[in-house]
């Protein structure tokens, strides 16, 4: 076990750049991205406090005025990835991409504040990363919820963080593809194209950006005219989360919160009125189109991780969870195995991800211990077997993706410390 730690901590160290560290070193994505480098630094937080702090104000660095916080920022302007800083031509102060990602963000500074002691100097930066926590759940709010429903809506497949998983298919196929459309992926140069997004998907992908961009990314316009917008259960549950992690350590450390306070109940109502009884699931729903996307995702079950007030509906989830890949020898895989939507080792359409397992460990703790330990133990299998990989199939444990992977590294660290 403990040389699995050195390489997990070592695994880090070596993709860290400036100040950030790199998803991985394979040059799959040469950046900042923003849930990874909140789970990097929870992962910090076992060795090197000032790690973590550093790598969480990177990521603020990159914050927009409105208090956005891009999904990538580009510190070197590496032409390797595509899209890159020339395609998407924005950033306030750090080159960046225009869209954001699951603001994981908060609830990873409370998991470290309530498991480290910190120096009044630390401390004073740690509530500093939380004030602009703060101002970026309220720019969620305010710009993905203009109309006061109670959930924020995701306006590209990339911010739901799960790229190509099969909820957005329905979504994508109402899209009109961009005529003349010219790019060139560089993800296929250093990953195999069976385990990666289809052309299609990438068209969607690029045809979007480029509405946005026409727009100047303006988020008072882009709620309108997107033509994909979603209230995805996974993105609010971790959303919903966020917002009481921040409110907690707000009121103990006496900084003002009440704007987001205020939001909880409506937010955490209006999740609940997306469960189906009938199939015991939550669905997420097309703002867009009108529609349930009835889709058996391992992220409906990250509603656990919301901590609803309802025991009722947590119970009935576990127990769908619980029955969820009982056949397969690893879990979870990110499409149910038995759906016609799942594909073993195409990326967020069938491959388990740590982050998942990870996420649902989270949300178990205090619902159903035995479960939760579980799936540590089970996930922490996976990776003694397998190494630190981005993904894994479900049925063999073949990894897939890219090797040295930062967040199953980081979170690999969480999980032998709890
Ligand atoms: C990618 O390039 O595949 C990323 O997931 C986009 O955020």
């Amino acid at each position: 076990m403990s040389l699995l730690k050195r390489e997990a901590e070592n695994i880090l160290l070596n993709n860290r750049r400036e100040g950030y560290t790199l998803p991985t070193n394979n040059k799959l994505y040469p950046a900042q991205w923003n849930w990874d480098s909140a789970y990097i630094a929870l992962g910090y937080s076992y060795f090197n406090k000032e790690y973590a702090i550093v790598e969480l104000e990177k990521l603020f660095e990159g914050q927009w005025s409105d208090g956005m916080v891009p999904h990538i920022l580009f510190h070197h302007k590496d032409e390797n990835y595509f899209p890159n800083h020339n395609t998407w031509q924005c950033g306030d102060k750090i080159p960046s991409s225009g869209i954001t990602q699951p603001p994981i963000v908060s609830s990873i500074l409370k998991l470290m504040l309530d498991k480290h002691e910190f120096s009044s100097s630390e401390m004073e930066r740690i509530l500093n990363l939380v004030k602009k926590t703060k101002n970026y759940l309220e720019w969620f709010y305010k710009f993905r919820d203009p109309n006061d429903t109670g959930l924020v809506s995701i306006l590209h497949p990339w911010e739901s963080g799960t790229d190509n998983s099969p909820l957005w298919d329905f979504p994508l196929s109402k899209i009109l593809i961009e005529e003349n459309l010219e790019y060139k992926r560089r993800d296929l140069d250093v990953s195999s194209s069976d385990v990666r997004p289809l052309k299609r998907d990438y068209d969607c992908y690029i045809t979007l950006l480029n509405k946005f961009r026409n727009e100047k990314y303006n988020p008072e316009k882009l709620y309108d005219i997107s033509m994909f917008n979603v209230a995805d259960i996974g993105f609010n549950s971790l959303f919903l989360k966020a917002c009481k992690d921040l409110v907690y350590i707000a009121t103990k450390n006496n900084i003002e919160c009440t704007s987001i306070e205020k939001k909880i109940t409506k937010t955490e109502n209006k999740l609940i009125s997306l469960y189906n009884k009938g199939d015991n699931s939550f669905y997420s729903f097309d703002v867009l189109n009108k529609q349930s996307l009835e889709i058996p995702s391992i992220t409906n079950y990250f509603i656990l991780f919301a901590d609803l007030k309802n025991e009722e509906i947590n119970n009935s989830v576990i127990q769908s969870l619980k029955k969820y890949n009982s056949n397969e020898k690893y879990f979870f895989s990110s499409i149910k195995p038995d759906s016609k939507y799942f594909e073993e080792i195409r990326y967020w359409r069938g491959p388990v991800w740590i982050n998942c397992n990870w996420i649902l460990y989270k949300g178990l703790l205090e619902k159903d211990l035995e479960f939760a330990n579980k799936i540590k133990s089970h996930t922490l299998d996976l990776i003694h077997e397998k190494d630190f990989h981005e993904y894994y199939s479900c049925k063999s444990g073949t990894p897939y993706g890219a090797n040295n992977f930062s967040w199953s590294a980081a979170l690999y660290l969480d999980l032998i410390n709890n």
